[in-house]
């Protein structure tokens, strides 16, 4: 959520803060601004809507000052407008602070400043920041930053600038991530690693706690009680340079086309063909540590919870290992029970979401061992865990999430593979679901030919304005996915219904002009669905249906197919979800819809 950045160096600061800012641009997206400081002043700069209409809006007029902070928003406190936008002033307009997170106790703070006469210009939480710095500005920016933050309840990234510093930046983090970093002429901060690509060269991840002052390329870091710490320095990693749609019209599309390639890297030196296991050093526990393990707890949000509701079938089908899903919204306010030997796996594309990351603190201070799936290296969640799986499937920039997550299933079935070899499946077992693991790039590649045939499948109900995906075992947490993708990028209405427990009330929703995407795969449990796809039809909703190619018996019965190859259970979710994913992207372009950066979303969720 929200993007923030900063820079001080020898050049001009406003182009570099406009290229972050795209880069970042997908965290959020509602409106943008910037201030840049030179001796004595601070000009701030801010627009609504996309960070194009800001940087329009700072090429009118000529910027040489080589000392700045922005921010891309999405909006928590107060409606996206110019005046909620970031960077937010004190009083005097000589301290601006731009901030991701959310400041628990803003309205008390407000209170009191009101009550001191501050007046405030803004809707938002995070005004009360530079305010609480200027009461404490004595000439020592260090000392006014580390009193403010120590009044705030909740989380913040900030950074923030003096007009009568304009060499010098400060950054603090707790709880939202704040990377900071420099070369030899510069210094520079941001939210997001792959804002500083190819501004600075060394970058240190802040931990909670963590204030750094960065003056031209000097970092130095501390605490709150302004004692000196020392974190490691390390080299910005190649894969962080500037990513493009290259000839995709949209980096959804794009991504969606990656997935091939996307696992292939998943896969990558995971897989021991001759003994038929999965090989996962990241996942730091001996045959015998392993073995111990009694149950398996995954914690997610959005796609990666339903990611993980796909791991529960591979890990007690594959391994025979007990395991479950929990919201991470609720994992730590229902006060789970964690039995000794349990494993929480963490799965989180972005690695940065902050009720994921709860669950892991929760599950820690419970005494779990935990482990994270994450596609960002040096993400918050995979630094918290210290040991995991990364998923390698490059950037996603897209908001909706596609090849993250065939490739947390995918991890996921390795995972189960890992652990069932270590339990009931002998090697000959072990080959055969390692041949198929093998083979789901090509798999993939096949649902991707259909694209044009799904694509026309989609753009026969672009009217319609209401949805159901229904799915049976494996299949089920697929139907949550493809109906998550539609409602997230075309805005209509859609539910994934377990396809038995559509009849227990939501079927009072079909009609004519609510189609059901019933993903009727020849795999076990197909029986059942075409007899849950008859009640639909029933109810004269046209059905769609997701079938293995050259399934006749599916065929006559629909009004429509989208074929997919012939695989077993385990790797139907992973081409099922690939056609879904092409069906939501035709179907919202057809529809008009702005697909990379959908309203009202933001890529990582930074809050809880
Ligand atoms: O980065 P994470 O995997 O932790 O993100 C979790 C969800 O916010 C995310 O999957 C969201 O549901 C996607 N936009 C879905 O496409």
């Amino acid at each position: 959520m929200c993007g923030i950045i900063g820079f001080v160096g020898d050049c001009a600061a406003s182009p570099l803060l406009l290229e972050g800012l795209h880069r970042m641009e997908y965290r959020g997206y509602d409106s943008a601004g910037c201030a840049l400081g030179s001796s004595g002043r601070i000009d701030v700069i801010k627009s609504v809507g996309h960070v194009d209409a800001l940087a329009e809006k700072v090429r009118q007029v000529p910027h040489s000052e080589k000392c700045g902070i922005a921010h891309t928003r999405w909006a928590t406190h107060g409606v996206p407008s110019v005046r909620n936008a970031h960077p937010h002033l004190d009083g005097s307009g000589k301290i601006a602070v731009v901030h991701n997170g959310i400041v628990e106790n803003y309205a008390e703070l407000r209170g009191m400043l009101e009550k001191r006469g501050v007046v405030f210009a803004s809707d938002t939480d995070s005004e009360v920041i530079p305010h609480l710095i200027a009461e404490l500005y004595e000439n020592d920016p260090v000392a006014a930053v580390t009193g403010a933050l120590r009044q705030l309840k909740g989380t913040y990234g900030i950074v923030v600038l003096f007009a009568d510093h304009p060499d010098l930046l400060i950054a603090a983090r707790c709880g939202s991530p704040v990377i900071v970093g420099h070369n030899d002429s510069c210094g520079a901060v941001a939210s997001d690693i792959h804002a500083l690509a190819g501004v600075v060269d060394q970058v240190i991840y802040l931990e909670d706690g963590d204030l750094a002052v960065i003056s031209g390329n000097r970092v130095a870091l501390r605490n709150l009680q302004n004692e000196p710490q020392t974190r490691q320095e390390i080299p910005l990693e190649n894969e962080c340079t500037a990513v493009n749609k290259g000839k995709f019209e949209h980096f959804m599309l794009k991504e969606i086309f990656e997935q091939p390639q996307a696992i292939a890297q998943t896969i990558s030196g995971r897989i021991l063909p001759e003994e038929g296991n999965a090989k996962l050093s990241g996942v730091d526990l001996s045959p015998r540590e392993l073995a111990t393990v009694s149950r398996i707890v995954i914690a997610g949000c959005g796609s990666s919870l339903h990611a993980g509701l796909v791991g529960v079938y591979y890990l007690e089908d594959i391994a025979g290992i007990p395991a479950s899903v929990e919201q991470a919204a609720e994992f730590r306010y229902r006060n789970p029970i964690i039995e000794p030997n349990t494993l929480v796996v963490a799965i989180s594309q972005s690695g940065e979401t902050a009720d994921t990351l709860a669950a892991v603190r929760e599950a820690k201070q419970k005494g779990a061992f935990v482990t994270a799936i994450s596609n960002v290296v040096g993400s918050t969640i995979a630094r918290e865990c210290g040991n995991g799986i990364y998923l390698h499937a490059g950037a996603e920039i897209s908001v909706a999430s596609t090849k993250a997550f065939t490739a947390q299933v995918t991890a996921l079935y390795l995972l189960a593979l890992r652990f069932g070899r270590n339990r009931r499946l002998g090697a000959n077992e072990g080959r055969r679901f390692v041949e198929e693991i093998q083979l789901l790039p090509g798999l993939i590649s096949e649902v991707l030919l259909q694209a044009d045939a799904i694509r026309r499948i989609a753009e026969k109900v672009v009217d319609c304005d209401e949805f159901f995906f229904i799915g049976r075992g494996p299949l089920y947490p697929v139907a949550l996915e493809g109906a998550l993708k539609l409602k997230e990028i075309s805005y209509v209405h859609a539910e994934g219904y377990h396809a038995a427990e559509l009849k227990h009330g939501p079927i009072a929703l079909l009609g004519k002009n609510v189609p059901v995407i019933a993903l009727a795969n020849d795999i076990p449990g197909k029986d059942k669905l075409l007899g849950n796809l008859a009640e639909c039809r029933a109810r004269q909703s046209p059905v769609i249906a997701v079938a293995t190619a050259g399934d006749e018996e599916v065929g006559k019965s629909v009004a429509d197919v989208i074929e997919v190859p012939k695989c077993s259970r385990y790797a139907a979710p992973i081409v099922t979800a690939v056609a879904l994913q092409l069906f939501a992207y035709y179907f919202a372009k057809a529809r008009g819809c702005e697909i990379d950066t959908p309203r009202n979303l933001a890529k990582s969720v930074t809050v809880e």
